[in-house]
């Protein structure tokens, strides 16, 4: 396949990730992806992978996520598969892709990830940092609005051995949310380019915590 015709797919995906993901909860809606797809292609400057399959994963790595879809966990690489063929893409990429959408989660970072690639490292960088920094903590309060939780509540402990199954069931305040994943991150970088990004995000939501509770105690 010519550049010109690698475009055409790249810009044909980009109008069905827009349509699919309108009016998704604005942690994880188009402009999610947006960030995710530039972050990747940063990365991948520096990494010796194929350009063309970090693209389509980072453009389709949230199209349909099981949180959003009764848990079912096949439904994102099913449609990320189905879409690519339709386009007559290479068989070799269409696995490749789906197998990127099915392993990049997190899912409390307990589970062992059954597939690793070289474009999955890049795009699951690119994806973790999304979810750190300024962007990240704006990520977590909007999630935890959406589905009613507390900012912050003294009283009930972050849970660090939840297993993958409470993780997606864990009703705390979005606080929690800081140490039992926004805070891990940065310990699970795959590439260079990565590890460095997250180090400057993780110190600015330490620094943000900080700020949180001395507010919180009332102290100025
Ligand atoms: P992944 O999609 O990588 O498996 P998650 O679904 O756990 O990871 O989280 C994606 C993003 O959604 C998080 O980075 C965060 O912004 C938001 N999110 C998910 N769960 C929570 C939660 N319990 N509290 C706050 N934010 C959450
Ligand atoms: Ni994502």
């Amino acid at each position: 396949m010519n550049d010109m015709d690698r475009r055409a797919v790249i810009d044909k995906t980009v109008g069905f990730v827009k349509q699919r993901l309108s009016g998704a909860e604005a942690g994880h809606d188009w402009w999610h992806i947006h960030r995710v797809w530039t972050t990747a292609k940063h990365i991948a400057e520096h990494e010796s992978v194929d350009t063309f399959v970090v693209e389509l994963g980072a453009l389709l790595h949230d199209i349909a996520d099981s949180k959003f879809h009764d848990g079912d966990e096949d439904i994102g690489p099913r449609t990320a598969r189905g879409f690519l063929s339709e386009l007559g893409l290479d068989e070799g990429v269409v696995e490749h892709v789906g197998l990127i959408v099915a392993n990049i989660s997190f899912k409390g970072g307990k589970h062992e990830q059954k597939f690793r690639s070289p474009e999955l490292d890049v795009i699951q960088d690119a994806d973790r940092l999304d979810a750190m920094g300024a962007i990240g903590i704006a990520r977590a309060f909007n999630f935890g609005g959406h589905v009613g939780r507390e900012l912050y509540n003294p009283d009930i402990r972050p849970n660090l051995e939840m297993t993958k199954e409470e993780y997606k069931k864990a009703a705390a305040p979005t606080l929690n949310h800081f140490y039992e994943k926004l805070l891990l991150l940065k310990d699970r970088m795959n590439t260079e380019t990565g590890r460095r990004l997250a180090e400057q995000r993780h110190a600015f939501m330490e620094k943000y915590l900080e700020q949180f509770y001395s507010e919180w105690e009332g102290e100025i």
